[in-house]
């Protein structure tokens, strides 16, 4: 394992696989603009739907204080999730109060890219994001459409990420959930389009997230076939290394145009490698995004808890942690009630 200059060897915090703690995802509001069918389907989340009241979201202190507790027990990437993320006031200042937290080295943000302009890619970018994830599932606006539900154009979405560039927020990645028979017909148009742009597409495999959007296995396109369509057109080969806890498997094309990436969970689990915990937009702790009621870190910032026992008892958690979701799914895990992807931002 790698281990960082500033710790020794028996300071890394690991559970009981071995597993360091090193990234934090955190969800900004369970808010989204778009109700994309896989993740909060009209049926479930419409009009009469209770989203979070604002006092029991996190305040930009409470996130900025408990970012740094989980920077002093290793965790070094941040992820900014929602829900939608772009849709909380002030998110410039809270990055940038971020972005001073002692090693914490790579600040991302994932987003639909609707309310991303120039100006405000401009403005993230000072503040200190390095760069960020836009979710894109079709090149066509009747497939794409179709899947956002609120009639929201492919263009925009493109003109989200072409901001994002110009403001320097690289590399820039596009996530693709495929979904068969929804949109799989587009993948060979997705790596079409982005060949050759400097874009990454990673093409998702559809996961049994949440307990809303009806998932079903013959639902999911395998990575290896996705793999299979693009090769057949442009050959690709796989890149070996991968950085420590990164979910994608990537591969370049052999014609020098870039790179790709898949997101095999359900085909093929990367558990082992697991390195992330999950913040909920209300303080709640997660560990495996298939997970279901979370930990309440919240009333422990609200309380005189000093940070030391905030990292103890984070530390006590993370050391006891044994879920694999992806690597059990089955049986095991049917019919449990698991935490909604828009809760925790996936
Ligand atoms: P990078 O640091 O850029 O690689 O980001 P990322 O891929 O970790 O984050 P992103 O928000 O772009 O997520 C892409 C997809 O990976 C989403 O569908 C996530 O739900 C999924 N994903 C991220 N982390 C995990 C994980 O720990 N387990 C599983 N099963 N899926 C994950
Ligand atoms: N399966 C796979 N990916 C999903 N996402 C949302 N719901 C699912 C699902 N059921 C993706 C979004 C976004 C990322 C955070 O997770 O499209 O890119
Ligand atoms: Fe919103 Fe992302 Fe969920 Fe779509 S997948 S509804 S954009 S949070
Ligand atoms: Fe980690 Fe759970 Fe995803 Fe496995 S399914 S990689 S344990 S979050």
């Amino acid at each position: 394992m790698h281990v960082e200059s500033h710790e020794s060897e028996q300071d890394v915090l690991v559970d009981t696989l071995q597993r360091p703690l090193r990234d934090l995802r955190i969800s900004l509001t369970d808010r989204c603009n778009f109700r994309c069918t896989y993740c909060m389907p009209k049926e479930i989340f419409g009009p009469n739907f209770e989203f979070l009241r604002p006092k029991v979201l996190l305040t930009d202190d409470e996130i900025v204080r408990i970012t740094r507790i989980f920077a002093g027990l290793g965790v070094n990437k941040i992820r900014l999730t929602g829900g939608e993320p772009l849709l909380r006031p002030g998110l410039s200042g809270l990055i940038q109060r971020i972005s001073t937290i002692d090693g914490v080295r790579d600040i991302s943000l994932t987003t639909n890219g609707s309310l991303l302009t120039l100006e405000k890619a401009r403005d993230l970018k000072n503040a200190g994001l390095h760069r960020i994830n836009v979710s894109l599932d079709a090149l066509d606006d009747r497939s794409f459409m179709a899947l956002n539900d609120v009639d929201f154009s492919v263009e925009k979405v493109l003109g989200a990420v072409e901001a994002a560039d110009r403001a320097g927020l690289q590399p820039i990645k596009i996530n693709m959930v495929v979904i068969k028979g929804i949109n799989d017909h587009s993948v060979v148009n997705m790596a079409e389009h982005f060949r050759g742009t400097g874009y990454i597409v990673r093409f998702i495999e559809y996961m049994d997230v949440g307990n809303s959007n009806g998932w079903r296995l013959d639902q999911v396109v395998p990575a290896r076939e996705i793999i299979a369509r693009i090769d057949q057109k442009w050959p690709l080969k796989p890149i070996m290394q991968n950085p420590v806890g990164e979910v994608a498997r990537r591969y370049e094309y052999e014609d020098g145009q870039g790179e790709i990436g898949v997101i095999a969970s359900v085909t093929q689990p990367f558990c082992l490698g697991c390195t992330r915990a999950r913040l909920s937009a209300e303080g709640r702790l997660f560990l495996c995004l298939f997970g279901t009621t979370g930990y309440d870190l919240r009333t422990r910032l609200r309380s005189m808890d000093t940070d030391d026992n905030i990292a103890t008892y984070i530390r006590n958690i993370w050391s006891r942690r044994d879920d694999r979701y992806s690597e059990l799914r089955s049986s095991q895990t049917d019919g449990i009630r698991k935490v909604e992807m828009s809760h925790i931002g996936g």
